[in-house]
């Protein structure tokens, strides 16, 4: 697929088969995020993986609860934030390199959801998987074999985000 269509079709994920993600692509999909840029290359980004075993737990935390149990991984993105040097610019380079493993997962014909509304219980989350420390809990990604195709995504036309 060349990277337009890819960019294009990736698709917010949310219904997955019971197939196991392979654990070599696991890593790569990690992978794909380590090479994302940074502000002064400082890669503030660190991650955490969660099978069937302890992904679950997490589905108490948010109302997308479903898509948790349905997914076959978790992967948790944090800053951390001793390696933090400009807050605004680090969010930017995790939002990059969450993309950068969006768009891997997807070229892999795989899916992922990005979560964002279990933020709202990060405390409790972070206690629940005792992460201490610097590390600031920023984004969830639910993986797995996606159930079915999703629609066509929806955008804004081009013209109406210009500015004149
Ligand atoms: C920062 C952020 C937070 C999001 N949080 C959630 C979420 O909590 N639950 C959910 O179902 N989708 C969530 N999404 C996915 C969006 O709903 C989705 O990207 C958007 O509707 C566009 O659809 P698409 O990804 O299929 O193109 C989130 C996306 C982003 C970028």
């Amino acid at each position: 697929m060349d990277i337009f269509t890819l960019i294009k079709t990736r698709r917010s994920v949310r219904k997955f088969k019971k197939e196991k993600v392979p654990d070599t692509l696991i890593e790569n999909i990690l992978e794909a995020g380590r090479w994302a840029p940074s502000g002064l290359n400082n890669q503030p980004w660190r991650f955490m993986v969660l099978g069937k075993e302890k992904k679950d737990a997490l589905a108490e935390y948010t109302k997308y609860g479903y898509i948790i149990k349905s997914a076959n991984k978790i992967i948790l993105v944090f800053l951390d934030k001793d390696a933090s040097y400009n807050y605004e610019k680090d969010l930017m380079a995790i939002g990059a390199c969450i993309q950068n493993m969006l768009l891997y997962i997807h070229s892999e014909k795989l899916g992922a959801c990005w979560l964002g509304e279990i933020l709202n219980q990060r405390e409790q989350v972070q206690k629940e998987l005792e992460v201490k420390g610097s590390f600031k809990l920023e984004a969830v990604l639910a993986v797995g074999s996606p159930l079915s195709l999703p629609k066509q995504g929806r955008r804004k036309t081009l013209k109406s985000l210009i500015l004149k």
